[in-house]
């Protein structure tokens, strides 16, 4: 039987999607090389130039720019190249910047090449995939904070009152899996009461965490610590134990984890547990908003974890002796389950 060719319709939709995945992995080179960094600062300048300020090989520089012009990211001028607002708007310190998206594109090209191999042998290589990357790792706690920083900031940390009653009595927050720092770094200016312990498994993180505690001159509050979750043990009873994003990463293990959490938190105490909604439906993992959510769950799957439904965190938190109150945010994609010790 003959299959059916692509429709000129079709074709236009995969070019199109072709297009800006490329789009995306030459902003990637850029950040990761520090070029978009360095032709803002510079303001017009040539390859050479550019290549002299990032520090990078200049055959490599002239490729990239020819690249960055051909996709919309650098136009040119007599003086040189310049960014283009879509370039200016990859910019890590960019308003609403775009950089999420160009590191999720290389991170997703990564997975994917793995997936496709691992799909034949069933093996779950576990995080050391997310390290296989050199230029990834630095990225990664970078692309957690720009994508759910501000949304925390605006939407969830005033909707959920168990930080200002932490404050109140200069409580400790614990922030287990805490990445490289963003959430307890914008509840400590937030709350100048707060103290706050952020406790990691990768050295990356935790360096990265107390170089920004530093440099916010808030290291008297807020520290960083290699650790890990499953044998963690709190200096003193904590008013808030936070975990967002790394209880899917601990769950084959939740009786142990939800134990802790009881055992470490004060009477009155809460566990606010962030994570995705993985939907009940499959039907809802077609919406836009959520397709991205449906491979990273290909990408957990490879890491040994799954994504969770907020009643399967709910009934670990009764489970421990916890009472659970789920929370969503984002038109439901985002569920926050805060479980407070009676
Ligand atoms: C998806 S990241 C989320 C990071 C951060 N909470 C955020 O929201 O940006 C999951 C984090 O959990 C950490 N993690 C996973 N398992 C851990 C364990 N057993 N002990 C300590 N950290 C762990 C990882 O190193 C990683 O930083």
């Amino acid at each position: 039987m003959e299959s059916t060719p692509a429709t000129p319709t079709l074709r236009d939709t995969i070019m199109k999607d072709i297009q800006g995945a490329v789009r995306l992995s030459v902003a990637y080179i850029g950040l990761s090389a520090g070029l978009l960094q360095a032709a803002e600062r510079l303001k017009q300048a040539d390859a050479a130039g550019l290549a002299q300020a990032a520090g990078g090989d200049l055959g490599y520089v002239v490729r990239w720019c020819d690249a960055a012009y051909a996709f919309g990211l650098l136009d040119e001028t007599p003086g040189g190249f310049v960014l283009t607002d879509l370039g200016r708007a990859f910019l890590p310190d960019a308003p609403g910047t775009l950089m999420p998206f160009a590191v999720q594109e290389v991170l997703t090209a990564h997975i994917a090449e793995r997936a496709a191999g691992l799909t034949k042998t069933g093996e779950r290589p576990g995080e050391a995939v997310l390290a296989e990357r050199a230029t990834i790792l630095p990225w990664f706690g970078p692309m957690l904070e720009a994508q759910f920083g501000p949304v925390f900031e605006k939407t969830i940390m005033p909707a959920l009152p168990v930080y200002e009653r932490a404050a109140a009595q200069g409580g400790l927050v614990i922030d287990l899996g805490c990445g490289n720092g963003w959430y307890l770094m914008r509840l400590a200016r937030a709350y100048p009461r707060l103290r706050c312990l952020g406790i990691d498994g990768f050295d990356e993180n935790v360096r990265q965490g107390q170089a920004r505690a530093q440099a916010a001159g808030l290291a008297d509050r807020v520290r960083f610590a290699k650790g890990d979750i499953y044998g963690f043990e709190s200096p003193e009873p904590a008013d808030i134990i936070a975990l967002n994003r790394a209880l899917h990463h601990v769950w084959d293990e939740k009786e142990t984890v939800f134990r802790i959490l009881h055992d470490h938190l004060k009477p009155g105490g809460a566990a606010v547990i962030w994570e995705p909604h993985w939907p009940a439906e499959r039907a809802a993992l077609r919406e836009p908003a959520r397709r991205m959510v449906a491979f990273q769950n290909l990408t957990e799957h490879v890491q040994g974890n799954h994504f969770l439904q907020p009643s399967e965190i709910a009934a670990a938190f009764r489970g421990a002796g916890l009472v659970p109150e789920v929370r969503g945010f984002l038109e439901g994609r985002e569920a926050v389950v805060v479980g407070t010790r009676p």
